[in-house]
């Protein structure tokens, strides 16, 4: 089982609280952080901030897991991760406040996750994400944590008025290990 908290150099990785919803509220509604993030509505309301609360709290940890990236006392952004059991793949997600950008935050809180999620699955094999290819601070989130970029699906999304082409980046265990035991 992975745990609730995940302590980093900088970031406390700990679950959602209701409490959080000024912050998430506060970044979620700034349309450069939702430009290339599907799911989010735009604009983006209270209600939504409550509705995405509610629904990290009713979550399944043994499929999906979600951490809030706690910096300064504050939520500044999440990182989740789910299992396809079967065939031993995690998928991993982030995100962090824009006035944060550029400072590591993401690639700190996506490896600590790496990290913790290898060590409590004997069994896990590889962890994937997937991004949209213009989605420059997110690529090179993914390249940091040593991800291999394996496939672009040329315009499988439409959002917001533009086709899209995905970016399909996965670790193997063996990968992240000798990245370990090299650095
Ligand atoms: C993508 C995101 C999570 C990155 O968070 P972050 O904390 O800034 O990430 P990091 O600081 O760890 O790394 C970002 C890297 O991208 C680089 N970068 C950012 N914008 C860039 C751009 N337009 N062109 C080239 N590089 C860029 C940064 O310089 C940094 O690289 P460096 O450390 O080599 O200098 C953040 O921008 C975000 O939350 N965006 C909105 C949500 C989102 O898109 N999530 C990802 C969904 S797949």
């Amino acid at each position: 089982m992975l745990p609730e908290v995940i302590e980093t150099e900088r970031l406390k990785l700990r679950p959602y609280r209701l409490e959080d919803v000024e912050d998430v509220l506060s970044y979620a509604s700034d349309p450069e952080w939702a430009r290339y993030l599907g799911p989010v509505p735009q604009p983006y309301t209270r209600a939504d901030a409550e509705g995405f609360l509610a629904n990290q709290l009713s979550q399944d940890r043994t499929k999906r897991a979600s951490w809030a990236i706690e910096y300064a006392g504050s939520a500044v952004g999440g990182v989740n991760i789910g299992f396809d059991l079967e065939n031993r793949v995690g998928t991993i997600g982030y995100s962090v406040a824009r006035r944060f950008w550029g400072n590591g935050l993401a690639t700190e809180a996506a490896g600590a996750v790496i990290e913790t999620s290898f060590a409590a699955f004997p069994d896990l094999n590889r962890i994937q994400a997937t991004t949209d290819e213009q989605n420059a601070g997110s690529v090179r989130v993914l390249e940091k944590l040593g991800m291999v970029r394996e496939g672009v699906l040329r315009q499988d999304q439409y959002l917001r008025g533009r086709f899209r082409n995905t970016v399909w980046c996965g670790l193997l265990r063996c990968e992240w290990e000798a990245r370990r035991n090299w650095t």
